[in-house]
Formats: C-alpha cells, sequence, structure tokens
C-alpha cells in the first residue's frame, strides 16, 4: 500500500515536468488491446454524465445528458441538444449490438426530448422555431441568458438518433401506434428542418451564423433517413416533402468545395478563417455518403496542426477545431487540439477505409494525387493494399496520440493544452468519450474485413 502510494505520487510529481511518463505508458501499446480496454472506460465515463442514474448527473431530469459535470469556469452543466443527439446515437449503435442493458436511458432521453420540444425558450415556441433553441437547464427548463441561436444541426440530429431508435423497435415488432409521441417528435424536427435549411444559423461551435457545410450535411442525412422513416408510418406527404429538399440541399452542400485550395469548406467566407475546420470531418461521420475530397482534406488540416501547435512537437496528430480558434476551453486566449476532434479525424479515415474497400479508390485527380502517393509510399497510386495498410497505421496513430493525454483513469476533457499537453476545458467532457466509442467501432469493423 505504501509503496503504490510513494509510487503513485512519484508518477504525478514527474508527469509535473511533462509528459514523458505518459508517453512511455502509450508508446508501445497494442492499439487492439487498448482498443479494447477503452470500450468499457469510456463507456463508464460516459454514462456518468446520464441522468438521473450517472455519477455525475444524479441531480438531473432523467434522461438529461449533461455536457459535462464542470459547472463553473467553464459551466456546461447544462444538456445540448446536439451533444445529447450524438451521446445517444453512441449509445443506440451499443445497444442495436446486443447491449440490451441500454434500452431504460435511450427511452428516458427520448422521453426528455419530447418534453423539451415542448418548452418555450428564446427561439420560440414548438411551432415557431423553439426547435431549433441549443440548450436547455438540466432540470429542463429553458435557458434565457444570449446565446448563438438558433442552431439547425441540433433537431436533425435529434431526430436521427429518434429513427435510428424506432427502427429497430419496428423491426422487432412494435408498431407505429404504440410509438406516437416519438414519431411525432421526430417528423416536428424533420418539419422544422424543411423550413429553415436555407436560413442562416449558428455553427455547431456556437460562433457564427450563417450556413454551414456541418449543418446542411446532417439536415440532409436526416431528410434522407426521414424520408425512409415517414413512408413506413404511413406519412406519405412528408415522405415527399423531405425527399424533394434532399436536392437543393445537396446543391448547396456543392458549394463549399474550394477547388483552389483543394479543400471542402467549413463555411463559405469568413474573413480570417482558411475554412479548414474539423467539423467537415464531423459532417463526413454523419453523412450517407462519403466525399472523396473528404481525406485531402483531413491531411492539410492535420498537417497544418501538426506544425501549429507546440504539443505536436512536428509529428503528433492532435487535433483542434480550425487553426485560427481562440476559445482556450474557459475564455478566449488561444485555441488548442480537442479530443474529439482527434478521435473524429481518426474515424474518418476507418470510415473511408470501408468506403474504398467496397467501391475502389477514386480515379486520381490533381487533388487527390498527392495524398495517395505519399500513402503509396511514393510508389503505385493505386497499391490498395499498401495504400490501406499505411492508412489503418495514419487512423491508430490520433487515437495513440490522444491516449497520451488521457489521465490515467481514462478520463478526458475538452481539449489538450497546446503548450503543455495538461488537459483544459470542461472536465470530463461527455462528446470525448463518445467520438472515442464511435472510433474504436469503426476500427473493429474495417480491421474484420481483410
Ligand atoms: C465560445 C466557444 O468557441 C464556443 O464553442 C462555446 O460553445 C462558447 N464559447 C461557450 O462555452
Ligand atoms: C462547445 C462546442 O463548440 C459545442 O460544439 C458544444 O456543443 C458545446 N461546447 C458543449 O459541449
Amino acid at each position: 500500500m505504501h509503496i503504490r502510494l510513494l509510487l503513485a505520487f512519484v508518477v504525478s510529481s514527474v508527469s509535473l515536468h511533462g509528459i514523458s511518463i505518459a508517453e512511455r505508458r502509450t508508446e508501445n501499446m497494442d492499439v487492439d488491446h487498448w482498443a479494447e480496454l477503452q470500450k468499457g472506460i469510456a463507456m463508464s465515463h460516459l454514462l456518468d454524465n446520464v441522468g438521473d442514474s450517472g455519477r455525475y448527473a444524479k441531480n438531473v431530469n432523467a434522461g438529461c445528458i449533461i455536457a459535462s459535470p464542470s459547472n463553473n469556469v467553464p459551466n456546461y452543466y447544462f444538456q445540448w441538444v446536439r451533444d445529447s443527439a450524438l451521446t445517444m446515437m453512441t449509445v443506440i449503435d451499443r445497444f442495436l449490438e446486443g447491449d440490451h442493458g441500454l434500452e431504460s436511458i435511450i427511452v428516458k432521453y427520448m422521453d426528455e426530448m419530447v418534453r423539451l420540444q415542448k418548452v418555450n425558450n428564446p427561439s420560440g415556441d414548438f411551432y415557431s422555431g423553439g426547435l431549433g433553441e441549443p440548450k436547455f437547464h438540466t432540470d429542463g427548463s429553458s435557458f434565457d441568458e444570449d446565446w448563438g441561436r438558433p442552431q439547425n444541426d441540433s433537431p436533425a440530429l435529434r431526430a436521427m438518433a429518434f429513427i435510428r431508435y424506432l427502427n429497430y423497435r419496428f423491426d422487432h415488432g412494435t408498431e407505429a401506434h404504440e410509438v406516437v409521441p416519438y414519431i411525432e417528435a421526430l417528423l416536428a424536427d424533420l418539419d422544422y428542418t424543411v423550413g429553415i435549411w436555407a436560413q442562416p444559423g449558428f455553427d455547431l461551435w456556437e460562433e457564427i451564423k450563417d450556413v454551414h457545410y456541418f449543418t446542411l450535411t446532417v439536415q440532409k442525412t436526416a431528410l434522407q433517413e426521414g424520408a425512409a422513416f415517414a413512408k413506413r408510418v404511413g406519412a406519405w406527404d412528408q415522405s415527399t416533402l423531405y425527399a424533394e429538399t434532399i436536392h437543393p440541399i445537396d446543391l448547396k452542400l456543392g458549394e463549399f468545395w474550394d477547388h483552389e485550395k483543394g479543400i471542402i469548406r467549413g463555411y463559405k467566407n469568413i474573413p480570417n478563417r482558411s475554412g479548414l475546420d474539423c467539423s467537415v470531418l464531423l459532417a463526413s461521420l454523419y453523412s450517407k455518403e462519403f466525399d472523396t475530397h473528404t481525406l485531402p482534406t483531413l491531411r492539410k488540416l492535420q498537417e497544418s496542426m501538426t506544425q501549429a501547435y507546440p504539443i505536436n512537437q512536428g509529428h503528433k496528430q492532435l487535433i483542434g477545431r480550425y487553426l485560427e480558434d481562440v476559445y482556450d476551453g474557459v475564455s478566449s486566449s488561444i485555441g488548442n487540439p480537442w479530443f474529439l476532434c482527434t478521435h473524429s479525424a481518426a474515424e474518418v479515415v476507418y470510415k473511408a477505409i470501408q468506403y474504398y474497400d467496397s467501391y475502389g479508390l477514386p480515379e486520381l485527380t490533381s487533388h487527390n494525387v498527392q495524398f495517395f502517393v505519399y500513402f503509396a509510399e511514393f510508389g503505385d497510386p493505386y497499391n490498395w493494399p499498401l495504400i490501406r495498410k499505411n492508412l489503418i497505421k495514419y487512423a491508430d496513430k490520433f487515437l495513440q496520440d490522444a491516449a497520451e493525454f488521457q489521465h490515467p483513469n481514462g478520463s478526458m476533457s475538452e481539449q489538450i493544452s497546446r503548450f503543455d499537453g495538461q488537459q483544459v476545458g470542461a472536465l470530463d467532457l461527455t462528446w470525448s468519450y463518445s467520438s472515442l466509442l464511435n472510433a474504436i467501432y469503426r476500427r473493429e469493423a474495417i480491421k474484420h474485413t481483410v
């Protein structure tokens, strides 16, 4: 016991002087083994933030998912509609794979969302814009202070979560009339989406009012899934309406391709921003399609961040939201890498591998040739087995690099200081865990196919 205490002291005091201990911990880490362990560890941290059973979420509404237990500097002790929907999609995926114990929290979440939709808030009421409200108190009351609102990715993501679960229920014998409140709720989110997709709203980072690549992408996905779902429940007119809205959104999305830079931009033209933004990677993860410009875009983002963040030492791959970010996790100074961005970078590469396994490599163009030549070790850019092997290494490195900065118990805040690697920003950010789980399960899916 004494020895253990002593050891703990030595470890923590040494780690104050840098990241050497953490580095040693993960240096020779077998990624397969580590990923296997993380499934349980990350899930248990995630569930700590789920009301009202989670360790940090006892005094909140059932089904409320707190963004983080941090209730001061920064105060993230709220439920964000976006964070909650993304987290629940991760939970629903585990449920669909057979973890049936998760069903009660999924249902509680859905009940809480049905309630929230009816809460009048600064964006409006149920019929007049209230569905675009980004965040609520943990008791389900409206958050009435100034905020970037509306955030129109939120209802689309919420509808996607509902559809994922309800489709399962229908496949297993439930009939539409048994789940009417949920159906009404998700159709309301989709109707809202049809009405507002072309209007400017705040982005997922809650900073800029405009139309955004991420928001449009998830709106499109929600309407694609919604069109099929509406048909399933006999809502023919709505199904047609949703299906008809997809094409115009698609046209708009095309405007984000920056031919000159060879990147998909997160936004159109914002002064002092290059357009390179990790939200483009997140968009890809919630899209039914795979845009072949995604990987070259990721590579440019990663290379610039590898250079920009001192903690990357010119070779690590920690990823932040966007280079010009000044949000330090509490207030404005200088931006840092984020766990969820780094995990999502890994996941997007696994998703690309899934895609290229099925459809083959894309035509080489001036925009992607460099990318594929590099991953073919400057040989034949159509050598898929070699490229695939190197892409897995590339993707795994995002996870390994982020893992170095986890606390020994696997806990993760929002950000990693670009200077010294300390965790900064909201502690135990729910999204840090769900993004890691998504990456790990996507990795497993491709590892098993070859
Ligand atoms: C500014 C950040 O950039 C944004 O993402 C965050 O949501 C708000 N501050 C509130 O913390
Ligand atoms: C700030 C992030 O930018 C935003 O995407 C998120 O919803 C909130 N924090 C809460 O986690």
